[in-house]
């Protein structure tokens, strides 16, 4: 009860004890009508003093009204008789029902104490295990037997790039492959099995593949009926793209090597044998050999310069390294692609947020983002625009190449950086290769996300090392 509230309730009772004992002792003792009415007067104080203060309300007003109605009683009757008994039997009356009603009132209110108390800790317990769950860093859902999302964590949410939970909603909004899952969670209640990491594919509101290992666990109810499942989620999509990354790098390292080892055996016979065709064709008056000698000169010619380019894509691409502005590096790249673009109908526009220093072997770099541009110009056969952007992220320089090219599909991105990977008639397949060597040299990587018909984006990612760093 507020303290103001509490003022006026004692004001109240206390004003109506008064005011109803003044009655009595002002009116004449014969009235005795009008006294009865007076005495049932005293209830309303009582009972309101009981309600509002419980017991100590019922018994202390009681009390008080039975210690100012007593004397009235022996001061109008002066002498003890049935009537005058009567009239004090009403007084312990009085106290009994003040006391009873404060009582009712008490245990009443002792109740409503406990429920309170308990719905809080309840309410606490549900706070600390949603706490809880959502301070694990894995996905976590929780379905009925219908697989309807009974509940789910912020890890959960985040993984499936949603902005609330999906409680009440089927588990097959989220899973790619849902009818397999659906098999196997079915499995899960009728069997009363687990089933541990078992990756499958989620759906993402970004269309990124998401992949994510699954773990279910049946819930019990406190009988031991199985009143759903429990899912736990672990997000893997980070560790498959490593993997992929280290598997390409691994796959790249072991063609460089055989490239060069052949290039270097193929280089030397092709010398002597061009050596020679020039001796005698320097010698020959024969017309007609030295047509044919001419064609064997300018095949060496081609054949080694393929074999340089194997060369450039083996060995290892950083000779010397200096600071660096990006933006000066990126404007050169532009100045010498400008020409190529321009012939190929191409608009290039170059947007700078954040120019930053590297520690970087420019003729390497520049080679790398030539590859990267000369794919752009030649994903767009019949115009189109290729927008560079340079930006800062965290620690990383990111140079952004995005097209509006042809697109490569989902299954060809995996693709791309391998070496003699080509879908040109006249390419190597070697560009990106040796694009994404150079970038690994720097410590970098690269990012592709492309749409068929609508165009390719390339981000190559920069780390921005502390001084000391760049010698690791
Ligand atoms: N921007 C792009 N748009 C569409 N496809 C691309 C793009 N960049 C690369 N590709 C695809 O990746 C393949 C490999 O590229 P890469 O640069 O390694 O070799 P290439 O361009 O075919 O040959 P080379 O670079 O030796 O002339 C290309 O053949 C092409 O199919
Ligand atoms: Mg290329």
């Amino acid at each position: 009860m507020r303290k103001k509230d509490r003022t006026y309730n004692i004001l109240f009772i206390s004003i109506s004890i008064i005011g109803i004992t003044l009655l009595h002792y002002l009116t004449v003792a014969s009235k005795w009508g009008i006294h009865d009415f007076y005495r049932r007067l005293y209830y309303i104080p009582m009972i309101v003093s009981a309600f509002k203060f419980r017991l100590r309300g019922g018994l202390l007003a009681s009390l008080i009204i039975s210690i100012l109605y007593a004397p009235h009683l022996l001061l109008y009757f002066g002498e003890m008789n049935i009537e005058v008994l009567n009239q004090f039997l009403e007084i312990v009356i009085f106290i009994i029902i003040g006391t009873g009603t404060g009582f009712l009132v008490e245990s009443d209110f002792k109740k409503k104490k406990r429920l309170e108390i308990q719905i809080k800790k309840l309410t606490n317990l549900e706070n600390y295990t949603q706490n809880i769950l959502d301070s694990i860093t894995n996905g976590f859902i929780a379905v009925d037997r219908n697989l309807m999302i009974k509940s789910m964590n912020k890890e959960g949410q985040k993984l499936f790039q949603l902005d609330g939970g999906l409680e009440g909603r089927n588990l097959s909004t989220l899973f790619v492959e849902y009818d397999h899952v659906e098999k196997i969670l079915k499995d899960v209640l009728k069997y009363n099995k687990k089933v541990l990491n078992m990756e499958i594919k989620c759906i993402s509101k970004d269309e990124k593949d998401v992949y994510v290992k699954l773990f279910a666990y049946p819930l019990l109810s406190i009988t031991d009926k199985i009143e759903g499942i429990v899912l736990v989620l672990e997000d893997v999509s980070e560790i498959r793209k490593l993997e992929s990354q280290v598997r390409t790098a691994e796959k790249l390292s072991a063609v460089g090597e055989l490239a060069s080892g052949v290039a270097h055996e193929i280089r030397n016979p092709l010398g002597i044998i061009k050596t020679i065709s020039q001796t005698i064709y320097e010698d020959t008056e024969d017309e007609e050999l030295k047509e044919g000698l001419e064609i064997i000169i300018h095949e060496i010619d081609r054949a080694n310069s393929v074999i340089q380019s194997l060369l450039n894509f083996a060995k290892p691409n950083i000779h010397e390294g200096k600071f660096q502005s990006i933006d000066g590096l990126i404007q050169d790249i532009l100045l010498i692609t400008k020409k190529y673009a321009q012939q190929n109908h191409i608009e290039m526009n170059y947007e700078l947020q954040e120019d930053v220093k590297l520690f970087v072997d420019s003729e390497a770099l520049k080679q790398a983002f030539v590859n990267i541009i000369f794919n752009a110009v030649q994903a767009m056969p019949d115009r189109g625009d290729l927008h560079v952007r340079l930006l800062k992220e965290k620690n990383w320089v990111k140079v952004s190449f995005e097209d509006s090219g042809i697109g490569i599909s989902q299954e060809k991105i995996e693709k791309i950086f391998e070496p003699f990977y080509t879908t040109k008639d006249t390419g190597t397949g070697l560009g990106l290769s040796i694009t994404h060597r150079i970038i690994e040299e720097h410590k970098g990587y690269m990012e592709v996300d492309s749409a068929i018909g609508k165009g390719t984006r390339i981000d190559v990612y920069l780390p921005i090392l502390k001084e000391g760093e760049q010698d690791d």
